[in-house]
């Protein structure tokens, strides 16, 4: 088990709590104090180095590494661990001035300037070899250091920002040249006889803006995400090749950010990371879980939180500052979701700098802030839990299926302003995660079996092949849960020669005859109840007399008065249902529950009260739950039988939580 989770790292604990610390931005007189600080409030790691790059490399070619040598080891007297960043998120000043070729150029052919950052150009093979020959040498030197545990590639990988350049575009053409071998082949797929787009040869092919075509649009985003994959890459190539195969390699992500395809990004990556903020307002457990369970899920196994909020952040609208015990809750939300470790951003502010004013753990005199209370208790909890944690992973029946390409297919024709995906994937998730108190969430091509129940709300492009996958798994006994706009689309963003769901319509003995944008809500009822259809609704049509209708809608537009709205067939040894509405959050609660029932779903705890959030986790012969009261009041919690309480360190039956409220239980039932 132990190697199956690769972010517990070998000879450390199980769980951690660091920060991201900058020793370039200080005396090295001030560092151990620094580190004094964070070894008594039981901080473990360190993410350091990812926007070093002037520190490290002074002058073109010049390294001086003797610094952050002596900072990592100074870290690991007090029993702390680095992670290195590679710093090509932060071009130094020689770099852009002696190539300014390796700035990025905007959509608006506006070249990047030096001072702000993510300003290389990640197509540029220019910039590529000079991030390949800084982190090759970063390698070198801290390749084989063992208080080096892995590295962090880039920050945020730019944000995804594509330069609008010559060279890029002509890397495009290739890289559809590359895919379509035929432009007659590319002109039949992206249907361009439509408004006269006929391509006569690959150097017309534009990069393109929010008018042009849904096929060429959709090639673009891949070809991002192609582009940052290679960028990535390239540092992993030379990281590999001279670091100690212990160490991992890591990216940061940024939640539900869409800029490029994580699931592909993630594929040479050890693990993912992300960086959790909440900015204006105070948690969403249900966003945040659902964000967990997202990164967990590309690459279907434990990740780090490698950045999150010491309070407040400067970069919101308002940026007031967590609760009291809103952070501890958080921190130990991400255990339960997975995660095995939490970076709070930053240590302490820099003196100058864009960032001047962000939340910190220790203020610019060098001593605490109030907040460092709260990480300090936490990370003295995750101490506590250490053994606990050691080898478990979190084990799902329920999955939802969330694909960057159908996203983006829906995001460019999104037919009313309303419609959001991933409010809808949320909606679900919202409802779906009390009733199983574990989701993964996974791309469609991930393999399905040993889910019970998968629930796929915004598949809007379905090609044949995911269509075979997708059935396959149904017909082995998985419940298939499809929502509006499934299937409308095949891989080249173009319009299936046939109704939705596709190449699903004869699983589900039914069709979508139209469907609607809707200005106002619709009434809906069945057997699920009543309630109203909101933002989009599709009528459907059965023609298979075991498919079964559970919602239709009332008087509403004519079109739709007294039509199918929500169907379900079983086929093979399982079930397939498709939703053609956004339901109300009563009915998609009625729906959810269904959709358990129907597939067997069960707590993996037993019920809970309302604003307790409960996570599980599982290893050889134990379950670890992680319990988080949400609720403005005390929540008491009955076990389904005896655990030890970690934190509380005795055996109980029975838990009270205060607010925030968090307690781990250990089972080994
Ligand atoms: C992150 C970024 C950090 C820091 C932080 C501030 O997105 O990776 O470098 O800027 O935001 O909240």
């Amino acid at each position: 088990m132990e190697s199956s989770v690769p972010t517990q790292i070998p000879g450390q604990n199980a769980i951690l709590i660091g920060t991201d610390w900058y020793p370039e931005q200080w005396p090295e007189s001030r560092w151990e104090e620094d580190l004094r600080l964070m070894e008594a409030a039981h901080l473990k790691v360190v993410r350091i180095a990812e926007f070093a790059w002037s520190t490290m490399e002074p002058s073109e070619g010049r390294y001086e590494f003797g610094w952050l040598d002596r900072a990592i080891a100074l870290a690991a007297k007090h029993h702390i661990v680095s992670v290195l960043g590679t710093p090509t998120a932060g071009p130094p000043a020689w770099l852009t001035q002696k190539y300014p070729e390796t700035l990025r150029i905007d959509e608006n052919g506006r070249r990047a300037t030096h001072g702000i950052r993510a300003h290389g150009s990640s197509s540029s093979p220019r910039y590529r070899e000079l991030c390949r020959r800084i982190a090759e040498q970063m390698a070198i030197h801290f390749g084989r250091n063992p208080n080096v545990v892995g590295w962090q590639i880039d920050n945020e990988y730019g944000y995804a920002l594509m330069s609008y350049d010559d060279i890029t575009r002509k890397q495009f053409q290739d890289w559809l040249q590359a895919k379509y071998k035929t432009l007659e082949n590319l002109n039949t797929r992206w249907t361009t006889s439509y408004w006269s787009q006929t391509y006569d040869n690959w150097a017309e092919i534009p990069i393109p803006g929010e008018s042009h075509n849904p096929g060429l649009r959709l090639d673009w985003k891949r070809f991002t995400t192609y582009t940052w994959s290679a960028y990535q890459q390239n540092q992993i190539d030379v990281i590999r090749k001279h670091a100690d195969p212990r160490q991992f390699i890591t990216g940061n992500f940024m939640g539900f950010f869409d800029g490029f395809d994580h699931y592909l990004i993630s594929e040479p990556l050890t693990f993912a990371s992300w960086d959790d903020y909440v900015g204006t307002g105070h948690v969403d457990p249900i966003a945040n879980g659902l964000t967990h369970d997202l990164t967990r899920g590309f690459k279907k196994q434990n990740f780090w939180v490698i950045e999150t909020q010491p309070g407040a952040v400067n970069w919101s609208n308002i940026n007031n500052f967590q609760n009291r015990g809103e952070a501890r809750a958080m921190a130990w939300q991400a255990i339960g979701h997975g995660a095995d470790d939490v970076n709070y951003w930053q240590w302490r502010s820099a003196l100058n700098g864009q960032e001047e004013i962000h939340g910190v753990l220790v203020g610019p005199d060098g001593t605490p802030v109030p907040f460092l209370e709260e990480v300090s208790q936490t990370a003295g909890e995750f101490d506590k839990a250490q053994n606990a944690f050691r080898g478990t992973v979190p084990v799902s029946e329920v999955a939802l299926l969330y694909s960057y390409e159908s996203h983006w297919a829906v995001q460019y024709q999104k037919h009313t302003e309303k419609y959001d995906d991933i409010a809808l994937l949320k909606s679900y998730y919202g409802a779906l995660r009390p009733l199983a108190q574990s989701i993964d969430v996974v791309s469609p091509y991930a393999p399905l079996d040993g889910y019970k129940l998968v629930v796929a709300p915004n598949l809007n492009v379905l090609p044949k092949d995911l269509a075979d996958h997708l059935l396959a798994y149904v017909h082995n006994g998985g419940h298939l849960v499809l929502g509006p706009r499934s299937a409308m689309k095949d891989e080249f963003n173009s319009l299936l020669p046939q109704r939705q769901p596709g190449f699903l319509i004869d699983a589900l003995g039914a069709r979508v005859e139209q469907y609607y944008a809707l200005e106002k809500d619709f009434p809906i009822s069945g057997a699920l109840g009543s309630g109203v259809a909101t933002v989009w609704a599709e009528q459907l049509k059965t023609n298979a007399p075991d498919a079964q209708v559970l919602l239709k809608y009332g008087k509403s537009n004519g079109w739709l008065d007294d039509q199918a709205a929500f169907v379900t067939r079983p086929y093979g040894k399982g079930r397939i249902t498709y939703i053609g509405a956004i339901l109300d959050d009563k009915l998609t609660s009625a729906a959810a529950q269904w959709m358990a029932k129907e597939s067997g779903i069960a707590p993996v705890f037993g019920p809970v009260p309302d604003g307790v959030e409960v996570s599980r986790r599982v290893g050889e012969g134990k379950q670890v739950f992680v319990l988080v009261n949400y609720a403005p009041e005390a929540r008491e919690v009955t076990l389904p039988h005896a655990m030890k309480a970690v934190l509380a360190d005795r055996p109980v039956e029975n838990v009270s939580l205060p607010p925030y409220g968090v307690e781990v239980l250990l089972s080994t039932k």
